[in-house]
């Protein structure tokens, strides 16, 4: 941990840059930002190896025409435009797809061991919604590999007496609870002179202290919000705090209202089953052992994009040919066990330790999962917020790349590419704004933390109430009963309703744990509270948005409106009251078609 002064009781920390999160997305930005000699703190609530992008599997997007040659990042940015449903921005699109062969060539230089071809090349396999082979991975554990190479060369920073990189300091374990900022808020937005970030507070989870972190720039990193559903492929750390944070220091989210749902995952715990298992020739079978994916998506079948797969699944299993009434198999026993030990070793593991069936020899229950949010803080393609010197990218942000409905290997590009500029603009833009006022900027700090301070000993002394993990599985329940796979006006209202109850209990919320060591009971709750504010966002997006686009499926709109609705949502809280607001999608040389695979 780096050096602290002691203010008024708490330790003040003070950086350059703090990013917050350490996926791939925060590791990206920090090579970039040290490299530019700034002193760069990385804070993060678990150790960065556990971050959930190690739990990526499928692979990563690029145009490297490995296995067919005339693959372009054209053909690679009209897929995910496609993929969109036309709601992605397309000149984003254009910088992530240009971006990724070099992306992906760069990973390799820093050391990620990609699965190979025989003849030595990236190997490629074919990913929903482009059909054709172009997704490097890493076996079924690309994620896990790209993590660990990123850590190792920030490690080899860290430890560094280079005197022209910065500094660099993890601090592991530290859950922030809010934003900071200073200024002047009548001015306005974009001039340069309103308010900006100060800062952070965080809680080391170890001993529960509250500590000021004072910077001049901030990058939200903190992934996505899967746990605010009940069935997730998402690790129990996906609480969407990067977007609470946001909104509640007046920056706008944007698209909240899709939610990807797998169509693989797990029957019973929801463990991620990747896409590549398809990629690599599985295919799906409903009770009556037929190929249902013929009916849905006859030229693409099971390498329709995530939506429309899921959709499929969850159809088959609603009209009564799923098994047990829950899921359907994916068969991969034709691939045989050399395939299967070779291209997707981590899903046999799964299958076996989970399910107690080994694929090689049958078929793997699966149903639809919450796995990834297209929604989060909004951002610009440079991934500045409103708020100057606050930065959001990977999951946490919305720069619009993804639309409606995200391409399974994009996620993992997006980390990487976008992740890689906010440390160069952040590296760009710090040295420029001279007039921060660090002096203003740590009293600002100061005064947050002893308002946290009082909310957290409230929270702590509470000795009755509502239990938290109650109100918590309530809210889970609810989301995905109502915002779910399909979702319709009416029901969804009710959904609003029922969450709007529950979020007016959480003042009662109340722990049993009152330690101060690795409180996770506490952490919990004050996840818990952002986790309404996400979901109310969904909500009331999903609710405005009368139409169905990508993962977003009304029974009540069952088409596309592009007359009313091919706009991004913006929502943001006006006073502390949600308001919806709405901005145009940036269209570009792929004109908006009929979506057909
Ligand atoms: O299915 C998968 O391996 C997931 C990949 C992704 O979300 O990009």
């Amino acid at each position: 941990m780096g050096d602290a002064e002691k203010k008024a009781g708490y330790p003040i920390h003070s950086h350059d840059v703090v990013i917050v999160g350490a996926g791939l997305t925060g590791l990206r930005a920090a090579i970039e930002t040290v490299n530019r000699g700034l002193d760069t703190a990385i804070v993060s609530k678990v150790h960065p190896l556990r971050a959930h992008s190690v739990a990526a599997q499928g692979g990563i997007n690029a145009a490297l025409g490995n296995a067919v040659a005339d693959d372009s990042w054209e053909d690679h940015a009209f897929d995910t435009v496609k993929g969109s449903d036309y709601l992605a921005d397309q000149d984003a699109v254009e910088i992530m797809c240009k971006n990724a062969p070099a992306a992906v060539m760069e990973l390799e230089h820093f050391g990620t061991v990609f699965s190979r071809f025989p003849d030595g090349r990236i190997a490629q396999r074919p990913f929903g919604g482009g059909m054709f082979p172009r997704t490097c991975y890493a076996a079924d554990r690309t994620g896990h590999n790209i993590l660990h190479t990123l850590y190792e060369q920030l490690v080899d920073r860290e430890k560094s007496e280079n005197a022209n990189e910065g500094k660099l300091t993890f601090y592991e374990e530290f859950f922030v609870t809010s934003l900071v900022k200073v200024g002047d808020s009548s001015f306005e937005k974009g001039t340069g002179k309103g308010e900006r970030c100060a800062g952070c507070t965080a809680i080391n989870i170890a001993d529960r202290s509250l500590h000021g972190f004072v910077c001049r720039s901030l990058l939200l990193a903190t992934g996505g919000f899967g746990r605010l559903f009940t069935r997730s492929t998402n690790a129990l750390i996906n609480t969407g705090d990067g977007a609470s944070l946001a909104l509640r220091a007046g920056v706008p989210l944007k698209d909240m209202e899709f939610v990807q749902f797998h169509p693989t995952t797990l029957y019973g715990t929801n463990i991620l089953i990747t896409e590549g298992a398809r990629g690599e020739g599985g295919y799906l079978l409903n009770s009556r052992y037929e190929r249902f994916m013929e009916k849905y998506a006859p030229k693409s079948m099971e390498l329709a994009p995530r939506d429309i797969v899921a959709r499929a699944i969850q159809q088959e299993i609603e009209e009564g040919r799923g098994f047990e009434g829950s899921y359907v198999l994916l068969d991969l026993r034709h691939l045989k066990e050399k395939k299967i030990a070779e291209s997707l070793p981590g899903i046999r593991l799964i299958s076996l330790d989970f399910a107690g069936i080994d694929p090689i020899e049958t078929p793997i229950p699966v149903q639809p999962g919450q796995h990834y949010s297209m929604g989060g803080v909004a951002a610009g393609n440079d991934l500045a917020t409103e708020l100057l010197g606050i930065y959001a990218a990977g999951e946490c942000s919305c720069i619009s790349v993804h639309g409606a409905n995200r391409l399974g290997g994009n996620s993992l590009l997006e980390t990487v590419v976008f992740g890689k500029f906010a440390g160069q603009k952040i590296g760009k833009a710090s040295p420029a704004s001279g007039s921060w006022d660090r002096n203003g900027a740590e009293q600002a700090v100061l005064e947050k933390l002893s308002l946290e301070d009082v909310r957290i000993k409230a929270l702590l002394r509470r000795e009755s109430g509502v239990k938290m993990h109650s109100l918590r599985d309530e809210l889970k329940k609810t989301m995905f009963e109502y915002f779910g796979v399909f979702r319709e006006g009416k029901k969804m209202e009710k959904g609003l309703e029922k969450l709007l109850e529950l979020k007016a209990r959480y003042p009662e919320v109340h722990i049993n744990n009152k330690s101060p060591l690795f409180n996770q009971a506490l952490i919990s709750a004050l996840e818990l509270e952002g986790l309404f504010d996400i979901a109310e966002a969904v909500a009331r997006g999903a609710i405005a948005r009368q139409e169905s686009r990508g993962s977003h499926s009304r029974a009540d709109y069952p088409e596309r409106d592009d007359e009313k609705f091919l706009y991004h949502t913006i929502y943001r809280l006006k006073g502390g009251n949600p308001v919806l607001e709405s901005l145009p999608v940036r269209l570009g040389k792929f004109p908006v078609k009929e979506r057909v695979y």
